[in-house]
């Protein structure tokens, strides 16, 4: 594991966003597994300037996004179809048939999430995937459990995740309770994982995931088991990983 400590957000972002970028230069046609959520906001910006330099294209590259809310449609504002094509896709030359995330408004979700495993898996998993991080250490969807969920699969949502999301919407009762997410087997077959974080709220989160034991409890501490996983984080995320004396790379 790789853990960059990055001065601010913008930082984090950049530097995100050139790992993102050399993924794409080594291997034009990759396949990018994709995060939403506040925190990649900013790397997706830096790779638009990136596209707009003319410095990366994104013409053959293939996404597979992590998740998906039941129930919200790709026009709903706060559908991460709808984020992915506000924060990136339509900002660079990817070609949208090019572009993959579960249907939140399939009438079958367990169906749509068989589906969705089947085509990940038919593009031989993601060359890299993206993940941010919830403060009770989630990745994708995947909440606090009793077990690992390798399958995409539908979850309910966790009070924690609820209130914590309810911030881009009206209130905290217009957040769907439920989503349907990649499960840990799809994630934890990318050849490379690329995790960013920032702020003091994810430092217990982060923490656990580099240091705490394996557990479906906190579903990100399975990337210690990966063995190609680079963090790119602000000094508040990592304060207790410094802490505990974990080597970082500034
Ligand atoms: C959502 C997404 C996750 C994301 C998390 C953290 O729950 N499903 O993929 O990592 O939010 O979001 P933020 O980056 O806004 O803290």
């Amino acid at each position: 594991m790789r853990i960059y400590c990055e001065k601010d957000y913008q930082a984090m972002s950049r530097r995100a966003a050139n790992i993102i970028a050399a993924e794409i230069i080594r291997k034009p046609d990759c396949v990018l597994g994709l995060a939403t959520g506040s925190t990649p906001v900013g790397t997706y910006k830096e790779l638009i300037a990136m596209y707009q330099q003319g410095d990366v294209s994104f013409k053959e590259v293939h996404s597979v996004n992590l998740d998906e809310y039941k129930g919200l449609a790709p026009t709903h504002d706060q559908s991460y179809r709808y984020f992915m094509q506000d924060n990136l896709f339509n900002h660079v030359d990817i070609d949208p048939a090019n572009t993959n995330v579960p249907n939140g408004l399939a009438e079958d979700a367990e169906a749509e999430c068989a589906a969705y495993d089947r085509l990940v898996e038919s593009f031989g998993y993601a060359d890299l995937q993206l993940l941010g991080i919830g403060n009770n250490g989630h990745i994708g969807f995947n909440e606090p459990d009793s077990s690992f969920t390798k399958a995409t699969h539908v979850v309910d949502l966790t009070e924690s995740t609820i209130s914590a999301n309810a911030r881009f919407f009206e209130s905290a009762n217009e957040v769907p309770r439920q989503a349907l997410t990649m499960g840990i087997g799809c994630i934890m077959a990318a050849r490379r994982i690329l995790l960013v974080a920032n702020g003091a709220g994810k430092a217990d989160a982060l923490y656990n995931t580099v240091c705490g034991p394996i557990t479906p409890e906190c579903p990100a501490t399975i990337l210690q088991l990966h063995k190609d996983v680079v963090i790119v984080a602000d000094e508040a995320a990592l304060s207790k990983v410094i802490a505990a004396g974990v080597a970082v790379c500034r």
